[in-house]
């Protein structure tokens, strides 16, 4: 396994600026749409991207998954994706006469998950708590997985027919959760003339590797927090006392 370099925090902003410009020559999206996205994979958080057809979801997804010169791999959900699709199951291997694990694509580095909403329940659930333990168990057994490990997953936010939405209380797996509107004139025009030429992404070079990003984790994990940051931190997401109090009522006269 590489070493991981140690970084401080001008040299983790200096790479998220590198892994931005690069994204940025085939995929336009706003500057702190980019930033956020790139936030969660410093952080260790896992990112959904929310908009209509065609803005760019997919190409946003792959173009970092390119950029960090990572293993990745793409889940295309459907409603017939069961969970062994996703992490994978056990063979029977006859020369060795015993069962062998054959890993899914959760096992990668960058997961992209398209239209995760069009998977079931049950599949979705099955990766939802793959992202959070960061590990899978299969028969008794169980696996780690590869670290970094990120899930960018993408939905629509129309057509729901035939779709799962996720459940809200859920949703929590993901840290960014980011629409990308509509690009400008100009750039759809200097899109069209690109695309002419070939598919953007895959012209992209890497600018980062698994262990610089690692790297970076390492650093944002040890970012000093003070007391008082903390607190107001906490007092921000609480709802006030009133809205608290109705929501978690017990309801009275009822078994
Ligand atoms: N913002 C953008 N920047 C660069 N290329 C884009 C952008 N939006 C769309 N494209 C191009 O348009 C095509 C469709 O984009 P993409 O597949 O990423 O859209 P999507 O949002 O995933 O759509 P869907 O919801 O239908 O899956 C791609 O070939 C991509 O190169
Ligand atoms: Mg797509």
């Amino acid at each position: 396994m590489s070493t991981v370099p140690d970084l401080d925090p001008p040299a983790v902003a200096e790479l998220g600026a590198r892994l931005a410009a690069n994204v940025s020559k085939a995929v336009k999206v706003p500057d702190e749409v980019l930033r956020n996205v790139l936030v969660g994979l410093v952080a260790e958080g896992h990112v959904l991207i929310e908009d209509y057809p065609g803005v760019g979801k997919t190409a946003l997804a792959r173009a970092i998954a390119r950029s960090i010169r990572a293993e990745f791999a793409r889940i295309q959900c459907t409603a017939d994706l069961l969970p062994a699709d996703v992490v994978g199951t056990n063979v029977f291997n006859q020369r060795e006469d015993r069962f062998e694990f054959r890993p899914g694509p959760i096992f990668a580095n960058v997961v992209i998950v398209d239209e995760v909403n069009r998977a079931s329940p049950k599949t979705q659930s099955g990766l939802l708590e793959c992202m959070q333990e960061r590990h899978v168990t299969v028969d008794v057994h169980s696996h780690e997985l590869a670290r970094p490990f990120i899930v960018i997953a993408t939905q629509n936010p129309v057509e729901y027919e035939g779709t799962y939405p996720l459940p809200e209380a859920q949703l929590d797996r993901f840290m960014v959760r980011v629409g990308l509107g509509y690009p400008n004139a100009h750039d759809e025009a200097e899109m069209l003339a690109a695309h002419a030429e070939s598919d953007r992404v895959l012209d992209l070079q890497p600018v980062a590797g698994v262990a610089e990003i690692l790297a970076a984790q390492v650093a944002a994990a040890g970012v000093y927090a003070s007391e008082a940051l903390r607190r107001y931190v906490a007092r921000c997401w609480r709802p006030p006392a009133r809205t608290r109090a109705r929501t978690w009522a017990p309801r009275r006269g009822r078994a």
